[in-house]
């Protein structure tokens, strides 16, 4: 389907997320908190489906995946073997005089760009954020908000091993909140301190670590375009040796053309044997592997696919959002993949009239069963399609008089505004083959 908007525009998105219930600012009745997000009714679903289609691409489609879900607090020695304690850290300089603190890389001169007062020599600060466990609040019970879910894998790497007797290559995904304390959030939800990630540890024998990362570069580029990213709002960018994270020794950024500019939706890392290997050493455990094949124990290689969500239903978002002319007005459709809609089916009563509100009941009870469904009587027809296109709902059923009689609902396509007669007796398969294959 071709677009009229060649990318998305922020104030639209913006406009239409506290309009129609897809992101709220947390806590805002009392004047919100920085930088932190609330999904609403629309929101949830939106972001529940991306993490449905990347769950089902990485894992449920796959031979060698596996999931997990690790807890958030962990044992607090993980972060020191992993690096993050002294390594995870920005520089940077506070102000003598306001002790605010800013990041070196945006500021162009040693004054305090709040107060004008002195700026200090810059330090390394940790972004990781801190909390105690238990009723003591000293530094034996500090424990971090894991500010990456990688970590929970490593540290259960032979778990899986063990449990599920899976042979290299494999990997093992999991979806989960990661926190940082930044000190430039924004731009809405594309940087946030509390943020979700979706992430996946490929465990690789070492000297296949190159192919693996082109490999996996090429399979989550083409998950973005599937799921409906344009490829002209899509790009790949090689990290420069001086901005390697502490645990990698290559890294490609998937990047999207946000209305700011290009910024990073998903890294891919070669992370070498680097965290295994520390944390066999700080354990005293073996985490190595034992190749049956060659009787070989090592430690493997991992390439890292690690995307954001948030950044991932933003740009899904920003990038579907179109309008078009109709007749004299304008009408504004989110062409969101169909599988990714906040809502898949919404059904339609042509009016509220007494007759036709059992049949449409009935409809709607048979649709939510499989699927994400809405049901809206309010207002005329034309203004409730027009809301569906909004939120991009792919399809629509409404149930007319003649329903009652021929035991048929109209469908219609969000793209093509299309309209066929179905009977309801044959909707949900027809439904659930439009939303595999499309019209
Ligand atoms: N695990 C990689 C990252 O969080 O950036």
């Amino acid at each position: 389907m071709a677009r009229h908007l060649p990318y998305g525009d922020m104030d639209k998105i913006l406009s239409l997320s506290k309009r129609r219930g897809f992101v709220f600012q947390s806590s805002e009745i009392y004047g919100g908190l920085g930088s932190t997000w609330d999904y609403g009714p629309l929101g949830v679903e939106l972001k529940r489906h991306v993490k449905e289609a990347w769950w089902r691409s990485v894992v449920l489609e796959r031979d060698d995946m596996v999931g997990q879900d690790a807890a958030i607090l962990m044992n607090p020695q993980v972060w020191v073997a992993s690096g993050h304690v002294e390594n995870f850290s920005d520089p940077m300089a506070e102000c003598s005089s306001c002790h605010r603190r800013f990041r070196t890389d945006d500021l162009d001169s040693k004054l305090c760009p709040e107060c004008g007062g002195e700026l200090a020599d810059p330090r390394q600060f940790n972004l990781m954020f801190k909390t105690f466990m238990g009723p003591v609040e000293d530094t034996a019970s500090q424990v971090y908000l894991r500010p990456e879910t990688a970590q929970g894998i490593f540290v259960n790497f032979t778990n899986v091993v063990n449990s599920t007797r899976k042979k290299l290559p494999f990997g093992i995904a999991q979806i989960g909140k990661a926190f940082r304390n930044e000190i430039t959030p924004g731009n809405f939800t594309f940087r946030t301190r509390e943020f979700e990630q979706m992430e996946i540890e490929y465990f690789v024998k070492p000297g296949t670590n190159g192919e693996w990362l082109h490999s996996w570069v090429q399979d989550r580029l083409a998950w973005y375009t599937e799921y409906g990213i344009r490829p002209d709002n899509l790009r790949l960018r090689r990290h420069a040796s001086d901005e390697l994270a502490h645990y990698a020794n290559d890294c490609y950024d998937i990047e999207y053309r946000f209305p700011w500019g290009w910024a990073e939706l998903e890294g891919i890392a070669d992370r070498t044997d680097y965290d295994l290997r520390q944390h066999a050493e700080a354990s005293g455990q073996d985490l190595q592997y034992f190749d049956e094949e060659t009787k070989e124990h090592y430690f493997p290689y991992v390439i890292e696919p690690s995307g954001g969500v948030d950044r991932a239903v933003l740009a899904f978002w920003l990038d579907a959002y179109d309008e078009e002319p109709d007749g004299d007005t304008v009408r504004a459709v989110l062409r969101l993949h169909r599988k990714l809609s906040p809502v898949t089916v919404a059904a339609l009563p042509l009016s509220r009239n007494a007759k036709l509100v059992p049949t449409a009941r009935e409809v709607y009870a048979q649709l939510r069963r499989h699927f994400t469904t809405q049901y809206d009587d309010a207002q005329s027809i034309g203004r409730r399609y027009r809301r569906q296109d909004e939120i991009g709902t792919p399809f629509c059923v409404t149930i007319d008089f003649d329903t009652l009689d021929d035991k048929q609902v109209t469908v219609r396509d969000r793209d093509t505004m299309h309209q066929s007669r179905i009977p309801i007796a044959d909707l949900i398969p027809v439904l659930q083959d439009k939303l595999e294959h499309g019209w």
